[in-house]
C-alpha cells in the first residue's frame, strides 16, 4: 500500500522564500500522478521534500499511513530519476543499476537477478558492460530508469527525466514509461513542465502555479472542464483563445460584444448562469479546434461568426493553424487541410458556441 498523501505541507527556504503554501493531495496508490506547471512553480521542490531531499516546512507526507517527514531518504522506499539522469561516469551499466542494492548489502545473487530482469525489461541487456559515456541519450534514461526499478520501491518519483532528449524520443520514451507503469503496477509520482506529456501520461493531472495546487483531475476534465483561466490556458496546444468583452441582453438572448464587429450569441444553455454577468465583462476562451470556416458550415446559426483576415498560415500535412485577427486581435484556429487561404484572405470563423468558456474577469474562475 503506497499512497502518497501531503497534508498542508508548506516548503519555506532559509533565504524566506516559500516554494510550496499550504499544499493538501493525495496520490492514490499504483496510479501514474503527473505534477505539471510552469517553472518555478514548485514542482521540484514537492517532489525532493517527498523524496527526503528537502526538509518540509510545515505539514506531514504520509506513505501509506506512516509519516515520513524524519525517515531518512534511504529509508524512504522510494526512488527517484533526475533529469540529468545522475549516472556514474567512471562504472559500467551493471555497477550504476547494482550500486544502491551493493550498498544496501543485497546478496550477488540477488543483485544479479534484479539487474538482468530490469535491463530485460528497459531492453539494456547488451549495454550492461558500457560506461555512461558510451551510450545514447535515450540509453542513459534507460539505465536510469533501470536503477530505480532494481530497487522495487513502492513509489516512483521522476523529475522531468525526458527533457534532454529529442521529440521523436522523448514520444518514444513516454510510451515506454506508461508501459512500465503497466506492468509494474507502481505508484509513480512524475514532474513535467510539459502539458503535452502530462495530458498523454497522466492517470490524473495535478496542476500547479506559485506554490500552490490549482486543479487535480483526469487529463480530460481538466482539458473540457478548467477551474480557471490558466488551467485552461496552460492545457491544450495551441493554447486556448482569450478576449475580454461584455455580456449584453437584446430581445430574449444575451450577447458576447467586443469593439465594433464582435457579437456571439451566448449558448441557450450557458444564458441562465450568464444573466448575472449582463453588463458587465468578462472573458470569452476557445479552443483552436473549436472554429471552423463559415464555407464548411451550411447550418452556421446567426451571430456565431467572427470576421477577420488570414494573419499567418502554418501547414501541419493533417490540419492548418491559421493565426487569423479580428479587429486587433489575433486568435488561432485549426483548420481542414482543404482551406484553401492565403494571407490577407477575409475569412469568416464560425466559433461552435456551446463549446467556449467564459471566466470571471476578477477571480479567473470559470464560469461556464
Ligand atoms: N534552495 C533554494 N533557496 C531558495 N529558493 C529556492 C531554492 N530552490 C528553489 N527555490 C525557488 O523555489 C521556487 C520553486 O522551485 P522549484 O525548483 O520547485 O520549481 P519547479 O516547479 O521545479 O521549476 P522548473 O520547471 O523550472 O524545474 C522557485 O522560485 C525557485 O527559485
Ligand atoms: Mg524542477
Amino acid at each position: 500500500m503506497a499512497e502518497v498523501i501531503l497534508k498542508d505541507v508548506v516548503k519555506q527556504y532559509d533565504n524566506g522564500f516559500v516554494a510550496v503554501k499550504k499544499v493538501n493531495l493525495t496520490i492514490p496508490d499504483k496510479e501514474f500522478t503527473v505534477i505539471v506547471g510552469p517553472s518555478g512553480c514548485g514542482k521540484t521542490t514537492t517532489l525532493r521534500m517527498i523524496a527526503g531531499l528537502e526538509d518540509i516546512t510545515e505539514g506531514k507526507i504520509f506513505i501509506g499511513d506512516k509519516v515520513i517527514n524524519h525517515v531518512s531518504p534511504k529509508d524512504r522506499d522510494i526512488a527517484m530519476v533526475f533529469q540529468n539522469y545522475a549516472l556514474y561516469p567512471h562504472m559500467t551499466v551493471y555497477d550504476n543499476m547494482s550500486f544502491g542494492l551493493k550498498l544496501r548489502k543485497y546478496p550477488k545473487k540477488a543483485i544479479e537477478e534484479r539487474v538482468t530482469d530490469a535491463s530485460e525489461i528497459l531492453g539494456i541487456t547488451d549495454l550492461l558492460d558500457r560506461k555512461p559515456s558510451m551510450l545514447s541519450g535515450g540509453q542513459r534514461q534507460r539505465v536510469a530508469v533501470g536503477r530505480a526499478i532494481v530497487r522495487k520501491p513502492t513509489v516512483f518519483l521522476f523529475d522531468e527525466p525526458l527533457s534532454n532528449l529529442d521529440a521523436k524520443l522523448r514520444v518514444q520514451m513516454r510510451a515506454e514509461l506508461q508501459k512500465l507503469h503497466n506492468r509494474l503496477k507502481t505508484t509513480m509520482i512524475y514532474v513535467t513542465h510539459d502539458q503535452m506529456e502530462a495530458m498523454t501520461m497522466g492517470d490524473r493531472i495535478v496542476i500547479m502555479k506559485d506554490g500552490d495546487i490549482v486543479q487535480v483531475d483526469s487529463p480530460i476534465r481538466m482539458y473540457n472542464h478548467p477551474v480557471n483561466k490558466f488551467v485552461a490556458g496552460f492545457i491544450g496546444s495551441p493554447s486556448m483563445n482569450f478576449l475580454e468583452g461584455k455580456i449584453v441582453s437584446e430581445g430574449s438572448n444575451l450577447y458576447f460584444v467586443y469593439g465594433k464587429s464582435v457579437k456571439l450569441v451566448v449558448f441557450k444553455e450557458h444564458q441562465k448562469i450568464m444573466e448575472k454577468y449582463v453588463d458587465k465583462n468578462v472573458v470569452l476562451g476557445f479552443r483552436p479546434e473549436h472554429v471552423e470556416d463559415k464555407i464548411f458550415v451550411s447550418d452556421a446559426k446567426p451571430f456565431t461568426t467572427l470576421k477577420s483576415t488570414a494573419d499567418v498560415i502554418e501547414p501541419m500535412g493533417s490540419e492548418i493553424y491559421i493565426y487569423f485577427k479580428v479587429e486587433n486581435t489575433t486568435f488561432t484556429g485549426r483548420f481542414s487541410p482543404k482551406l484553401r487561404v492565403k494571407i490577407g484572405d477575409k475569412i469568416d470563423v464560425v466559433v461552435d458556441m456551446e463549446s467556449i468558456h467564459f471566466f470571471d474577469i476578477d477571480t479567473e474562475a470559470t464560469i461556464v
